[in-house]
């Protein structure tokens, strides 16, 4: 069969990595797989869609990403119908299209695609703020079409039951029912190889041998929470002994854009909040870490702790678990389906982080049984090879019921 995956920016961030894991797994099942997409920068994307793996067509860059700074969903509506008008007028078209983010095009494609599948990272009405009056008036009719093009699909994935039931209350009129779970995975083949740095060499300092590191991994964003793990440092005073105390240590890392302005005062803020908490010297802040960086400090630390609440589904996480780490997670959003409390790590409300992270600090073999559970629940539940197989039989159970 033949698989076009629809995207609209194919550049490095959680969707893109979904819809090249997808491509990866349809194409090692012997599909022919290629994309189309509106904007790809080489320099600034998965190394998959670069080094000749897929094919990758770049159409209606042309057309304007926003009208004096505004209309951005606009843009990007008519950016994709005219991705999705190529597709359909290619000589060739494919037997099954894959596409995410944007919904508009799904009734285009249908015109002649025998099967269009749909990927709901989240409502994108949900994304954008809509604080004006105008803004919002502006939004309604994007809304509406939202929601009635993402039922023309003839198969809808979302990434969690936390986002499946955000659907169902943003989404009304459609039937949340039809839609199916699939869970992102990650590439645990990339951990297994990866030369793992000593952590004196990350942080340039030396540290005893029972030094206990916690580390938060995410960008840096408000809606992240991060200081939540600072704060939850200097709570842990209030648990342990001065000696327990002196061996902790919180190492933040991070996506960092200097040309994102939240980024940058949200990461100066962070340093403040240590500064003012007192506790500068037990914080190594990390900013962009690389991929083989980020699988070091994985493998080295000996808690995570995650702290966006909400999160539609989270791989960090999951990363962790397969590395044999214990999780604390908020208790809300995708981490209540990734993190099995009090078996795998602990899901806590904002104020309770510290508490359940101090019996994790004093009990070093509580650490390693909550790791290894981790590492099993990820292998039952998350691995790359579930979400492939998962991914592959409902694409083809909807292709043969398309073509009964
Ligand atoms: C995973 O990573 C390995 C090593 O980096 C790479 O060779 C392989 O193609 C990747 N596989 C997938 C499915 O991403
Ligand atoms: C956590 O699990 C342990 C051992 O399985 C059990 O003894 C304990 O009561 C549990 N704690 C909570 C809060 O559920
Ligand atoms: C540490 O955790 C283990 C479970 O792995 C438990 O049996 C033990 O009682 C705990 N130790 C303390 C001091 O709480």
């Amino acid at each position: 069969m033949h698989v076009t995956f629809l995207h609209p920016d194919l550049g490095i961030g959680g969707a893109e990595r979904l819809v090249v894991d997808a491509a990866l797994a349809l194409k090692e099942n012997g599909q022919y797989v290629d994309f189309v997409t509106t904007h790809h920068d080489p320099n600034h994307c998965f190394t998959e869609t670069k080094d000749g793996t897929f094919k990758v067509t770049v159409v209606g860059d042309w057309l304007p990403r926003h009208i004096f700074g505004k209309f951005f969903a606009f843009c990007a509506y008519v950016r994709m119908i005219w991705a999705a008008l190529y597709i359909i007028f290619q000589a060739n078209h494919p037997d099954i299209v894959f596409c995410d983010l944007v919904s508009i095009c799904i009734p285009f494609l249908k015109l002649c695609i025998p099967v269009v599948i749909f990927y709901c990272h989240h409502p994108d009405q949900l994304l954008t703020s809509s604080e004006s009056r105008l803004k919002k008036f502006y939004r309604l009719p994007l809304n509406f079409f939202e929601e009635i093009t993402t039922g023309l699909a003839d198969k809808i994935f979302v990434n969690s039951l936390y986002t499946k039931s955000v659907y169902k209350q943003t989404f009304r009129r459609l039937n949340a029912d039809f839609t199916e779970v699939l869970y992102p995975s990650i590439n645990t083949s990339f951990f297994d190889q990866v030369y793992i740095f000593p952590l004196e060499r990350i942080l340039d300092k030396r540290f005893n041998s029972d030094t206990c590191f916690l580390l938060s991994i995410n960008r840096y964003e408000r809606k992240k929470e991060l200081s939540i793990a600072i704060k939850a440092l200097a709570d842990l005073k209030k648990y342990l002994s001065l000696e327990e105390y002196a061996n902790v240590y919180l190492i933040m890392a991070g996506g960092y854009d200097k040309r994102v302005e939240e980024n940058v005062e949200y990461y100066l803020e962070l340093i403040g909040l240590a500064d003012e908490l007192g506790v500068t010297e037990k914080v190594f802040f990390l900013r962009s870490p690389t991929d083989a960086e980020k699988v070091s400090i994985l493998v080295n630390c000996d808690i995570l702790i995650y702290t966006p609440p909400n999160e539609h589904f989270g791989i960090v996480p999951l990363e962790a678990m397969y590395v044999s780490k214990p999780v604390i997670a908020h208790n809300s959003g995708g981490p209540k389906e990734s993190i099995i409390n009090n078996v795998t790590g602990y899901l806590v409300e904002k104020s309770t982080f510290s508490e359940k992270l101090s019996i994790l600090v004093k009990n070093k073999s509580l650490r390693l049984q909550f790791g290894a559970a981790g590492k099993k629940y990820f292998i039952d539940k998350f691995s790359f090879k579930k979400f492939s197989n998962c991914l592959i039989s409902s694409i083809l159970d909807t292709y043969i019921n398309k073509n009964q």
